[in-house]
């Protein structure tokens, strides 16, 4: 049975998207991933408190001051030093260096509170508020270069009922994100083994 793959969750803030894709292993040992590392470019974050509760490794350094490729090369560092195959952003409020992404190209997921490619950025319910639309949601997506369009992975919808303001609406998008995470995260986990089973690096069955 090959190893759970060794996450690194990136935050900047409270962290509940974090909390839940670590319940979700807690209930579930059978999970296909480890969270290793917690990760995070603000040191007062919530959720590196949460980190230490849960005795989950963490590290922080403001990103303040510093050239974006500087920092995200430190991160990389620590992402290295930690064994990380797969990192999943849950609330970092940085943009990656595209270097960064690039290196990590099929390894970066992220949590947006959108229907993707729906509202791409901040602000997204009161902006589905404000169309008019009939229904909001989360999505979970590869991260590339470019904000927040990579490719979707999964997708919940969530009912815009007449007394939503982007508040209420924004509690109950949070919801379905901690519901459509930890599930997004074990299935791509899975089908990532499932593919290295399926094409070893070259070298493995390579033999004299
Ligand atoms: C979530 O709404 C997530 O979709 C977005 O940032 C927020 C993070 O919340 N990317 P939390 O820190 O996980 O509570």
């Amino acid at each position: 049975m090959a190893e759970r793959v060794r996450v690194a969750v990136l935050l900047s803030g409270r962290g509940s998207n974090m909390l839940a894709l670590a319940e979700h292993k807690r209930r579930d040992p059978e999970r296909n991933y480890d969270i290793v590392l917690v990760a995070s470019n603000v040191p007062a974050a919530r959720g590196l408190v949460l980190a230490k509760r849960l005795g989950i490794k963490s590290w922080a350094k403001s990103h303040e001051g510093m050239d974006r490729a500087a920092f995200d090369a430190l991160l990389d560092e620590q992402l290295q030093a930690h064994g990380v195959e797969l990192v999943a952003l849950a609330g970092y409020m940085r943009l990656l260096s595209a270097g960064f992404v690039t290196k990590w190209e099929g390894r970066i997921l992220n949590i947006h509170p959108s229907l993707l490619p729906l509202y791409k950025g901040l602000d997204t319910h009161r902006r589905a508020l404000i169309a008019g639309d009939s229904h909001a949601g989360c999505s979970v997506h590869l991260v590339t270069p470019d904000l927040d369009s990579g490719p979707v992975i999964a997708q919940t919808e969530v009912k815009i009922l007449l007394r939503d303001d982007a508040d209420s609406l924004a509690a109950r998008v949070l919801e379905e994100e901690h519901r459509l995470y930890p599930i997004a995260l074990d299935e791509y986990c899975r089908a990532l083994r499932e593919a290295e089973a399926a094409a070893p690096p070259l070298g493995r069955s390579e033999g004299p």
